[in-house]
C-alpha cells in the first residue's frame, strides 16, 4: 500500500545511513524489548540495515554484535528484560573509551546509534555523538528513555515505569491480604533510586497507609514518628490496632531495617505490651519490581518511542531523545492547565462533548492522526 506519511524520513540522511545500531544499557525495564522490536522493524522497513549491540556500552567496545531481522525480534515484545542484554559501563566515562567505540561504528559502517535507558545511558549517549569530542566520528544517537524509576527529564513516563507499578500493586495486594489477617504493619520497600515515584504511585493505588519518599527530605526521626502515626491512626475504641501499609522508596535516608527496630520500639513505648500483637514485617521487593512481562502500556510506549526514534534517526536528527508527554495543545479558552497538578486540565464541558462527537465520527485531527499511523504501520508490522 501506499505510505506518503513517510515522506518524511525520505530526506538526504535516507541515503547517508544503510546501518543502525540499537543498544540497551543501564538497568532493564519491561518494554524495552518492544522498543528493539519496533526500532528494527521500522529501520528494515526502508530498508535500512539494523545491528544489536549485546550488553550496552561495554559490548560496543568488545564489538558484540547481531544482525537483528524481521525474524529474530517479531515475538520478543512479551518478555521482560532485553534480548540485547544490558550493563552499566563504568569504562565508558573515559574519553578514551568513546574514542575506541566510535572508531567501532565507523568499521561496522553504523552510521546512527538508537541507545535505550536512563539517566547514564543517556549521557554516555550525548558524550559519544559529541562533535567536539569525536570529530566527524561523531555518530548520530537518538535516545529512548527507559528506567523503571521514572526519574528522566522531559518524558512523562519512561518504559518500564508502567510495568514495575503494577508489580508494586499486585504484591501489595497480596501483602494486604495477609496483613489484614494478622492486623499486621508492614514496611514494603521498592526500588526507585533517588526518585519516590514508583513508591508515590504505587503507594495511592494499593492504598498504602504512609508513603515514604526520598523527596520529602525528612530526617529519619521525623520519618519513624510519621510511621508510629501512621500506626496509631489504625487503632480502633478498643485499642486493637489494625492492618497497616507503609510503603518506603529504597532512597529513603534510614535503611528499613532501621525503620522497623525504631518503629516497633516507638510503639512499645506509646502502647505497652499491645505492641507485641502488631507484628511489624518488613518485605523489600527488590528486583522483582524491574522484572515480569511488560503491561500493553509499556510494550506500546517502547514501540512508539522507537518507531519516533528511528524516524527522527533517519531524518538526520541527532543528540535528541524520544519523549512521551500527553497532548497539551488545548486552546486557551477551553483548557486551563490545573495548578495542581502539571499534567491535568480542566476543561470546558461543552467543548469536551463537542470533540468527542468529532472523535467518534472519525474526522477530529486526533481521529485522523490515529487512523494514518495505523495506516503508516500496516507494512512494517503486518498488523
Ligand atoms: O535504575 C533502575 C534500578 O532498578 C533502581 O531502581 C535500583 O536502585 C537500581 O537500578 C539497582 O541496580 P542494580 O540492578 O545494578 O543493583
Amino acid at each position: 500500500m501506499e505510505r506518503p506519511a513517510l515522506g518524511v524520513v525520505q530526506s538526504s540522511a535516507m541515503g547517508t545511513v544503510k546501518t543502525i545500531g540499537i543498544l540497551t544499557s543501564g538497568g532493564d525495564a519491561p518494554g524495552m524489548n518492544a522498543a528493539v522490536r519496533a526500532a528494527t522493524m521500522v529501520a528494515l522497513s526502508f530498508g535500512i540495515r539494523v545491528l544489536g549491540i549485546r550488553r550496552g556500552y561495554r559490548g560496543l567496545l568488545e564489538e558484540q554484535f547481531v544482525e537483528l531481522t524481521g525474524a529474530n525480534v517479531d515475538e520478543i515484545f512479551r518478555d521482560g528484560g532485553t534480548m540485547l542484554h544490558s550493563t552499566r559501563c563504568l569504562e565508558f566515562h573515559s574519553v578514551e573509551a568513546r574514542d575506541r567505540a566510535r572508531g567501532v561504528l565507523r568499521e561496522h559502517g553504523i552510521g546512527g546509534l538508537i541507545v535505550i535507558g536512563g539517566n547514564g545511558s543517556l549521557a554516555g549517549a550525548l558524550a559519544l555523538s559529541d562533535p567536539q569530542e569525536g570529530g566527524e566520528l561523531a555518530p548520530s544517537v537518538i535516545g529512548i528513555p527507559a528506567s523503571i524509576d521514572n526519574d528522566i527529564g522531559l518524558t512523562g513516563m519512561s518504559i518500564g515505569v508502567d510495568t514495575a507499578m503494577n508489580t508494586i500493586v499486585e504484591a501489595c495486594d497480596k501483602i494486604s491480604d495477609t496483613a489484614n489477617a494478622h492486623d499486621r504493619t508492614f514496611i514494603v520497600e521498592v526500588m526507585g533510586r533517588h526518585c519516590g515515584y514508583l513508591a508515590m504511585t504505587a503507594g495511592i493505588a494499593s492504598g498504602a497507609d504512609l508513603v515514604l519518599f526520598p523527596e520529602a527530605g525528612r530526617p529519619p526521626g521525623e520519618i519513624v514518628e510519621s510511621a508510629v502515626k501512621a500506626v496509631l491512626g489504625k487503632q480502633d475504641a478498643s485499642g486493637q490496632v489494625g492492618s497497616t501499609l507503609i510503603i518506603k522508596a529504597e532512597g529513603v535516608e534510614i535503611p528499613t531495617d532501621e525503620l522497623k527496630s525504631r518503629l516497633d520500639a516507638r510503639l512499645d513505648e506509646e502502647l505497652g505490651v499491645k505492641a507485641n500483637t502488631i507484628e511489624t514485617r518488613v518485605t523489600v521487593l527488590g528486583h522483582v519490581v524491574r522484572g515480569g512481562r511488560p503491561s500493553a502500556f509499556d510494550r506500546l510506549l517502547g514501540a512508539r518511542l522507537a518507531n519516533v526514534a528511528v524516524r527522527a534517526l533517519l531524518a538526520g536528527a541527532t543528540r535528541k531523545m524520544a519523549a512521551w508527554m500527553p497532548p497539551v495543545e488545548l486552546p486557551e479558552e477551553v483548557a486551563e492547565r490545573s495548578d495542581f497538578d502539571p499534567y491535568c486540565w480542566l476543561v470546558d464541558l461543552p467543548a469536551t462533548l463537542a470533540e468527542t462527537e468529532t472523535l467518534l465520527r472519525g474526522d477530529s485531527p486526533l481521529a485522523r492522526w490515529r487512523a494514518s499511523a495505523i495506516d503508516d504501520l500496516e507494512d512494517v508490522f503486518s498488523i
